[in-house]
């Protein structure tokens, strides 16, 4: 078994690093953060994850995962470091490397013996060839240090099935020497391992990650045509599903995809493409209907009312997906500051990311509307004049058709997950508005 050390412990980081612990690897999570070490250490996860907490303390009792903020000592003696920093997205497009660049430094300044460094983190093509040489100019020990990719396929909300079940392992080396550490270090895994060159390593995170995200543009763009010729994009979708070619996920039309790495990733291709003189037009054209998609239910109900001053709005879900308190370039986030420009008085409900959202919006009175949180969806509900559906969650789903019409003043909703059966919503007595469906 191999002593590794992860730098950085979000969502990339802290999952690989349990899971290695899992297999039976030494572990050591490193993180600026000391009271993030602290917490983590009381077997507290400082993300929102299913399973996550259970394995953290099950390892950390067997003495197989730790934390520190002593990257030096971390370091020094590790067989492997892999690198799981954030590489947000920058103004124009690009992603934010300095979090690598920093972790690149503590390692070349730390290492006392040979080691491969793996980064994780989703990187643009090339940079694990600078990393290296980064690495290598700043060397404080004699000791050969090489750089491997290995981008991460997991989705927030089943991290760790995702990491411990892979569809696939990608290595991504120059060297013998490197591909044999990781196929080791992967071995316990027992999943697929497809082993390239560094750049195409890079590049299968990003064209796969922007596959999906075209999609479920495609799809978006195909329900907002079933709506204009009376189609439903539910049967469409079930149609296409069968052939094996297509596969039967992510077809479900919506009001965008939102979440820290689709809407990042995307940008960050087609600024690669435009770095090296390419426009890539299919990707573009993903990030241009996803941006009108997350207004398309704001748009049907301004359509629908004459205003929303006074109204008040019960809002369903505020994180970008189920499963996780993460609100990043969720579609809450463009069409809330809309309905308090328009004065509407909103009651949220979300059961993980309420208290994020509290931290951007707080409650009380913000522009000419108000927001006030809620504790059940029944609360969100009561007296409501119409109720957006911004995030499908199980309780959100759960709920009987009848309960809006128990519940609300005026049972007018416009679902941006297609949740419901537009006939039983009908019957119930609801004005029902869905995205690709017949009204
Ligand atoms: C995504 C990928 O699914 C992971 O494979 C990848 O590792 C990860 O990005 C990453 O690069 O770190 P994630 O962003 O956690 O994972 O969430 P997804 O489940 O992919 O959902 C992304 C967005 O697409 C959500 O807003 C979701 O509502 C939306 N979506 C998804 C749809 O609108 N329709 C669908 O059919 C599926």
């Amino acid at each position: 078994m191999y002593k590794i050390a992860v730098a950085g412990t979000g969502y990339v980081g802290l999952v690989a690093g349990v899971c290695f612990a899992e297999v039976g690897h030494n572990v050591i999570c490193v993180d600026i953060d000391e009271k993030k070490v602290e917490l983590m250490k009381s077997g507290k996860s400082p993300i929102y994850e299913a399973d996550l907490e259970s394995l953290m303390r099950k390892n950390y009792e067997a003495g197989r995962l730790d934390y520190t903020t002593d990257f030096r000592a971390a370091y020094k003696d590790a067989d492997a470091i892999f690198i799981g920093v954030g590489t947000p997205e920058l103004p124009d497009g690009s992603a934010n490397l300095s979090y690598i660049a920093s972790v690149a430094r503590q390692i070349a300044e730390s290492i006392e013996k040979d080691c491969l460094v793996v980064v994780k983190s989703t990187v643009p093509v090339g940079t694990n060839d600078k990393v290296e040489q980064f690495i290598n100019d700043f060397l404080v020990h004699n000791v050969k240090v090489e750089v491997a990719s290995n981008p991460e396929f997991l989705a927030q909300g089943s991290a760790v099935h995702d990491t411990l079940k892979a569809s696939r392992i990608i290595i991504g080396v120059e060297s013998k020497w490197a591909e044999n550490i990781l196929k080791c270090i992967y071995e316990p895994f027992h999943l697929p391992i497809v082993t390239v060159n560094r750049r195409s390593a890079e590049m299968i995170k990003y064209a796969s990650n922007d596959f999906l995200a075209l999609k479920i543009s495609y799809m978006n763009e195909i329900a907002n045509l079933c709506e204009l010729v009376g189609a439903d994009v539910k049967d469409v979708a079930k149609g296409m599903s069968y052939d094996s070619r297509i596969g039967d996920k992510f077809l479900n039309a919506g009001i965008g995809y939102g979440g820290s790495c689709f809407p990042k990733d995307t940008k960050a291709l087609e600024y690669l493409a435009r770095q090296n003189g390419y426009e890539i037009k299919t990707v573009k054209a993903a990030i241009d209907v996803n941006k009108e998609q997350k207004l398309a239910m704001y748009k049907k109900a301004s359509r629908r009312l004459i205003t929303f001053h006074g109204l008040k709005v019960a809002v369903l879900g505020l994180t970008f997906k189920p499963g996780t308190d993460d609100l990043r370039e969720a579609p809450s986030l463009d069409n809330i500051p809309l309905l308090l420009e328009n004065g509407a008085d909103i009651y949220a409900y979300d059961p993980v990311g309420a208290d994020n959202f509290k931290k951007i919006y707080p409650e009380g009175k913000i522009k000419r509307g108000t927001i006030t949180y809620v504790e059940s969806v029944e609360d969100a509900l009561i007296d409501a004049n119409l109720c957006f559906i911004f995030t499908e969650w199980d309780e959100i789903k759960g709920l009987n058709p009848i309960d809006y019409k128990k519940h609300m003043k005026t049972p007018l909703v416009f679902d941006g997950r297609n949740i419901y059966e537009v006939q039983q919503m009908l019957d119930a007595g609801i004005e029902y508005y869905a995205i690709g469906r017949k009204q």
